[in-house]
């Protein structure tokens, strides 16, 4: 698959710069023709003639000594790659593109390029898990670059945990992968993904709600897209900018939820439940700003729709997909929604702890269906949710 393929290698500066070395030589070999271009800090590490050597091309550090005088080095490069890889990168060259900085030739090269850029991290296990590198990476993550998660073991500054480069034969196999012919098994599928909170009214300036922000839904979502269906995204009320590649509709409450699902029903492939819907609305929702009154309030609640367990039982050939979200007793309520609710998959997130559920960045997640279960570690929720979708597609055998 990398015979005659034309990749360009960002070096960054970290100790593992060494890896990249036997990388160029190892994609070489599998017939791709290398240029490399090097951060002045990768240069601390490694001599750039390690590079020519094994690519057999010129290597580029500097944005202003330009070889050729009849091409702009960067744009040029830019131009000819068929696919960018930078490896190592560092959390500064990270945060440099998330936030669209151009100022070195490896920086203003990744801005320059129409190519996938696919970004392999590795650094110290905290500067990996620190909330600005996360947000970078989530950030890079929503403008369409792809990463290769750095592997876990003994780093060089001596902790043990997630931060090495992962090793060129793995870097290799995923970009030959890669240029393999694209897979897309849910194409000519419908699948409604509903994401967020709902919001229940109480008055014109009230209203009961959750802290969901949609993130998990949207990830659903945009996995869904990728792998080729033709996806309605409902959602609640969210902050997050609308993905590309699908429709998206709006809604307030559980009850428009629940409409605005039905609209689509009967043609969906799947369905996935990802939002948070209230269980619960006031009875009453005032037309004016309700005053306040001496002495304590009551608002009178009534259940809203179970939108799952409503589509559960009018299922045909859907597949349903739920989420729960539980703080105890994790497997028990789980599995006790799989049944109730008539869904094929549920899959259950601890929410009890900070670092995943709602809001979080990241998600740690077991996925049940009626005879398995599989877990899945702390990732975010993007590299999530694919992997979600790649085994119940998989299992479900939906696509055929
Ligand atoms: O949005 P984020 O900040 O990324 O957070 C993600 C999440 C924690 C909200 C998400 O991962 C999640 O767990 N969503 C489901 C939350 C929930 O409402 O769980 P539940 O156990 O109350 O409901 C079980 C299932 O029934 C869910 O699929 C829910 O969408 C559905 N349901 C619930 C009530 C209702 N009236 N109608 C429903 O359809």
């Amino acid at each position: 698959m990398l015979l005659n393929k034309k990749i360009l290698l960002c070096v960054c500066g970290g100790i593992a710069v060494y890896k990249a070395v036997a990388l160029v030589s190892k994609l070489t070999q599998a017939g791709a023709t290398v240029k490399v271009i090097m951060t002045e800090s990768a240069r601390q590490f490694v001599n750039p003639l390690s590079f020519q050597v094994m690519s057999k091309n010129d290597v580029f550090y500097d944005t202003f000594d330009e070889k050729d005088s009849s091409v702009i080095a960067h744009i040029d490069l830019a131009d000819w790659a068929d696919l960018v890889l930078v490896a190592p990168a560092t959390a500064n060259v990270i945060g440099k593109l998330a936030n669209g900085i151009a100022d070195d030739m490896v920086t203003t090269t990744l801005l320059a390029t129409t190519a996938p850029v696919w970004v392999a991290p590795a650094m110290n296990v905290h500067m990996y898990d620190h909330p600005a590198v996360l947000r970078n990476i989530d950030r890079l993550y929503a403008d369409g670059i792809r990463f290769i998660e750095p592997s876990a073991g003994y780093l060089a500054c001596g902790y043990v945990g997630k931060g090495r480069l992962e090793e060129p034969e793995k870097i290799v196999s995923i970009m030959s992968k890669f240029f393999e012919p694209q897979q897309k098994p849910l194409a000519g599928k419908k699948v409604i993904v509903s994401a967020g909170p709902t919001l229940e009214r109480i008055d014109p300036v009230r209203y009961l709600s959750n802290f969901s922000s949609g993130k998990m839904g949207y990830a659903m979502a945009e996995a869904a897209r990728d792998l080729g269906a033709d996806v309605t995204l409902v959602h609640g009320p969210v902050s997050l900018a609308d993905p590309h590649g699908m429709k998206v509709v709006a809604i307030e409450s559980a009850q428009q939820m629940l409409e605005a699902i039905m609209k689509e029903y009967d043609e969906a492939a799947i369905v996935i439940k990802a939002a948070a819907v209230a269980d619960y609305r006031p009875k009453y929702a005032a037309a004016q700003k309700v005053k306040k009154q001496d002495g304590d309030a009551v608002i009178e609640l009534v259940r809203t729709p179970d939108i799952l367990a409503t589509l559960g039982q009018q299922k045909q050939h859907q597949l349903l997909v739920g989420f729960a979200a539980e703080t105890n007793d994790v497997e028990t309520y789980a599995l006790g929604k799989l049944q109730r609710k008539n869904a094929d998959y549920i899959i259950a997130n601890d929410v009890s702890k900070s670092d995943r559920g709602f809001g979080a960045d990241k998600n740690t997640v077991t996925l049940y269906g009626h005879d398995f279960q599989q877990s899945f570690p702390s990732m975010t929720k993007t590299t999530l949710a694919k992997q979600l979708l790649d085994v119940i597609v998989e299992r479900s055998g939906v696509a055929k």
